[in-house]
């Protein structure tokens, strides 16, 4: 029996990295997986690679920062999977600048992107996951989200996606409708590549306490305890995934 067996996830920034991960995971554990982003080729081989190895999967083009495209990608999963029960705000972009360096459109950018992405994708399922009689909501945050950082606009971004997640949960708690933060260390995908390389790998291992640099899967196994029912009496909390690092 899968974690997941009879749940309908929609999953955002799923064509690659952890996204892309956490789709295959749901879909082994049984769940029906909405995987939507913009890089619609890498998608659409998620989407086939799961759909070949006995798993269900849709891809679809979603930007974040559209209103109307969650409004869209949360009817494609009730339209072709009958419900919405689980919602993983995934997509981000990391900008590696400091205050002074960070101009303001760059500030705007990674804040639609990261903050208001995540709320409308919120704002979106809501009504659904009622219709539905309840839901769980994973917003990913970061390590950056929870302490300072270098990264101004980022650790901003994700500051704010851990209260909105808290407020989230308090205001829906009561329909059955969760809401929790996951808050990654260092991930090794394409957004830490260039990062991994200036620092050099060494010196990451040498910060973190377990002396490991994980991977997607390591993140999504901790998602998909959140978003399966096991997690049934943990709502607003801090998942942290960090090798120690804020230990
Ligand atoms: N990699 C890490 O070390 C790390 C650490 C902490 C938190 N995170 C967070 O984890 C999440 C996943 O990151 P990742 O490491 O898999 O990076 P990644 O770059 O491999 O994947 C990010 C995905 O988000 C998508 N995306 C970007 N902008 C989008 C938009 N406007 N609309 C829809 N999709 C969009 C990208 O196309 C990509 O598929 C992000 O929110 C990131 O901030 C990553």
């Amino acid at each position: 029996m899968g974690r997941l067996d009879g749940k309908v996830a929609l999953i955002s920034g799923g064509s690659k990295g952890q996204g892309a991960a956490e789709a295959k995971l749901f879909a082994q554990e049984g769940a029906k997986v909405v995987l939507a982003d913009i890089l619609d080729d890498e998608g659409k081989k998620i989407e086939a690679e799961i759909n070949e190895t006995g798993g269900e999967a849709m891809y679809l083009h979603l930007d974040v920062t559209s209103e109307a495209d969650w409004a869209a990608a949360v009817r494609a999963a009730v339209d072709s999977y009958g419900k919405l029960d689980i919602l993983v705000n995934n997509a981000g972009i990391l900008l590696r600048k400091g205050v002074e360096e960070t101009s303001a459109e760059e500030w705007d950018r990674v804040q639609d992107v990261n903050s208001k992405g995540v709320f409308l994708g919120v704002k979106a399922a809501i009504p659904a996951m009622r219709e539905a009689g309840g839901g769980s909501i994973v917003n990913i945050s970061s390590i950056a989200g929870l302490r300072g950082s270098t990264s101004t606009a980022y650790g901003a971004s994700k500051g704010l996606v851990r209260l909105l997640t808290k407020s989230t949960a308090v205001q829906y708690g009561p329909e059955g409708i969760r809401c929790n933060s996951v808050h990654p260390g260092i991930i090794e995908t394409d957004m830490t590549e260039e990062m991994l390389d200036s620092v050099g790998r060494e010196q990451w291992l040498a910060r973190t306490p377990l002396r490991i640099i994980a991977n997607a899967h390591d993140v999504a196994l901790g998602v998909l305890y959140l978003a399966s029912d096991e997690s049934r009496y943990v709502t607003g909390s801090e998942l942290v995934i960090d090798g120690g690092i804020t230990a």
